[in-house]
C-alpha cells in the first residue's frame, strides 16, 4: 500500500483507471437532479429529499416514498450505468436473506428527457458509510469489533459460498445502520467467479488493496483479497483511523487482545498465509488459539528445524549443533518442517508472547493438518548435544588418597551440572 496517503475526498474516489471508467463521461451522462423518482415496478414515487452521497457510480438521495403504505425513509440511487445497476440488483437479490447485506427494495428505470436512470431504492444507513462515522465516533472497543467483523464475515462467507467476490470492501461501501449495525453495500464492482483462481484484478481502491495487486504483482482477485480488506476495516475501527498506512508489522500496535492481533494478522499479512475466505476468517475469530504446549522427539536425525524466541546459546551455535546431530535447518516453518524449537517468548512479537509469526505458522499449518512438533529448547540440547556416556577410569592410588581433601577444597568452585548454560545464558541471540 502506498505509505503517502492522500486525503480523504481523493481516497472515496481512488480507484484505478478501469472503475474510472465508469466515471460519467460529461455533463449530459450526470443524472440531472430531480424531485422524484417514479418506480413502474411498485407503483412507489420516491421524493428525493437531500442528495447524501456521490460516488463514481452515480448519485445517492435520501427519499421518502408515497404509495402502497410505508413512509419510512430510504436511499435512492440514480446511475446512468446499466451494468453496475445490473450488479447491485443482482448481488442485493443474492444475499436478500442475509441480515448484514443492506436491503433493496425496489429496482427501476426511468426515461428523464431522453436519457435512462437507472434506480434502487434501498435500506437508509442512519449513520451513513463507515468513514463518515469512524471520523465522527473515533476508536471502537474490541468488543465492537470482534461482534462487527464476525457480522459482515458472514454476509461475506454468504457471498463466497456463491463463488462470488465483493472487491471493493472499503469504509465507504460498509455502512452504519441503526443500533450501530455495520453492513455490506455497494455490490457495484462485484462479481462472480469460474475458478479457484479468481478473477482478474481490473478494478479496486488503489488504498484498500494488498501491495502486491497495488503494485501489479499479482493480478488476479481472490477471496483472500475480500479477506484482507475487511482485515484492514477491523484494524481502522480499532484505532478509529481510516487514513493512516497500516501495515501488517503495525497489528502489534492495535489495541486489542493478542487473539484479535493474530486474526488481524492473518488477513493482512502475506498472501499466501491468509484466510482464504470469509469462512475460514469466522472460525478463527470463534477459536482463540491453544497455548502451544511442547512436545517430545527422540532425535534432530533428519528431521528439518526451525527456532523461535530467545535462544540461552546464541542462535548460530544452536544452528551449529543442530546441523551436526543430522539436521536440516530452515529460517522459518513451512509445510516440511518436522521441529519447531522454542526459546524464551518474546511479548513484542506481533500477536504477543504466544503470536510470533513462525508460531501463528505452526498453528495455520496445524489447522490444515500439517504437524510441527515444537520443543523447548533444553530438549534441543539435549538432543543436539548429547552427555557423554560417564567411563569409569582406573583411577592413581594418589588421587584416591587425595580425594576427600580435594573435594573440599575446590567444593565453591567446582562446576556446576548447569555452569554451561548458566555463563552462556548471559549471551542471547
Ligand atoms: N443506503 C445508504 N445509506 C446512507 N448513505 C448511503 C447509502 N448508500 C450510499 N450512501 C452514501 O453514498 C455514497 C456512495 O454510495 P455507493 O453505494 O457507495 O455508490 P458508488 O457506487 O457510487 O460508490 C456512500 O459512500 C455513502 O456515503
Ligand atoms: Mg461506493
Amino acid at each position: 500500500m502506498p505509505t503517502q496517503q492522500p486525503p480523504l475526498a481523493d481516497r472515496r474516489a481512488s480507484y484505478t483507471r478501469h472503475v474510472d471508467r465508469r466515471l460519467p463521461a460529461g455533463p449530459a451522462a450526470q443524472p440531472a437532479p430531480a424531485g422524484s423518482a417514479y418506480s413502474s415496478e411498485t407503483g412507489r414515487t420516491y421524493r428525493l429529499d437531500r442528495l447524501i452521497g456521490k460516488g463514481g457510480f452515480g448519485e445517492v438521495y435520501l427519499a421518502t416514498p408515497s404509495g402502497n403504505g410505508s413512509s419510512d425513509q430510504v436511499c435512492v440511487k440514480i446511475s446512468d450505468r446499466l451494468s453496475g445497476w445490473l450488479r447491485e440488483a443482482y448481488f442485493a437479490e443474492l444475499l436478500a436473506r442475509e441480515p448484514r447485506a443492506l436491503r433493496v427494495y425496489d429496482r427501476f428505470v426511468e426515461s428523464v428527457d431522453g436519457e435512462m436512470r437507472y434506480c434502487l431504492a434501498m435500506e437508509y444507513a442512519e449513520h451513513g458509510d463507515l468513514g463518515a462515522w469512524l471520523e465522527k465516533v473515533g476508536a471502537q472497543s474490541e468488543r465492537f469489533v470482534r461482534r462487527e467483523l464476525a457480522a459482515i464475515a458472514g454476509a461475506l462467507d454468504a457471498l463466497h459460498r456463491g463463488h462470488a467476490l465483493h472487491r471493493d470492501l472499503t469504509p465507504f461501501n460498509v455502512f452504519v445502520c441503526a443500533g450501530n449495525e455495520l453492513k455490506l453495500g455497494d455490490f457495484g464492482i462485484a462479481t462472480h467467479q469460474l475458478s479457484r483462481r479468481g478473477v482478474t484484478a481490473d478494478a479496486f481502491n488503489l488504498f484498500h488493496v494488498p501491495n502486491e495487486i497495488a503494485w501489479g504483482r499479482v493480478r488476479r482477485w481472490q477471496k483472500r483479497d475480500d479477506v484482507y480488506q475487511i482485515g484492514l476495516l477491523a484494524a481502522m475501527l480499532l484505532r478509529g483511523d481510516i487514513t493512516s498506512p497500516m501495515r501488517s508489522k503495525d497489528v502489534r500496535g492495535l489495541p486489542c487482545s493478542d487473539h484479535l492481533k493474530e486474526v488481524i494478522h492473518c488477513c493482512l499479512g502475506s498472501r499466501g498465509k491468509r484466510y482464504e475466505s470469509a469462512r475460514e476468517l469466522i472460525t478463527a475469530l470463534r477459536k482463540p488459539p491453544k497455548e502451544p504446549s511442547l512436545g517430545r522427539v527422540p532425535s534432530l536425525e533428519g528431521k528439518r528445524v526451525s527456532f523461535t524466541g530467545f535462544l540461552i546459546r546464541p542462535r548460530a551455535d544452536a544452528i551449529a549443533a543442530a546441523r551436526k546431530a543430522g539436521a536440516l535447518v530452515q529460517s522459518k516453518p513451512g509445510p516440511s518442517t518436522d521441529i519447531l524449537v522454542r526459546g524464551r517468548p518474546n511479548a513484542q512479537q506481533i500477536a504477543g508472547r504466544d503470536g510470533g509469526s513462525k508460531l501463528i505458522e505452526v498453528r495455520r499449518l496445524a489447522a490444515e493438518g500439517i504437524k510441527v512438533t515444537v520443543i523447548g529448547e533444553r530438549q534441543f540440547w539435549k538432543l543436539a548435544e548429547p552427555p557423554a556416556p560417564a567411563k569409569k577410569k582406573a583411577r592413581h592410588p594418589r588421587a584416591r588418597l587425595n580425594s576427600k581433601s580435594v573435594s573440599r577444597r575446590d567444593s565453591s568452585s567446582a562446576p556446576k551440572p548447569n555452569s554451561l548454560q548458566a555463563t552462556r545464558g548471559t549471551r542471547r541471540s
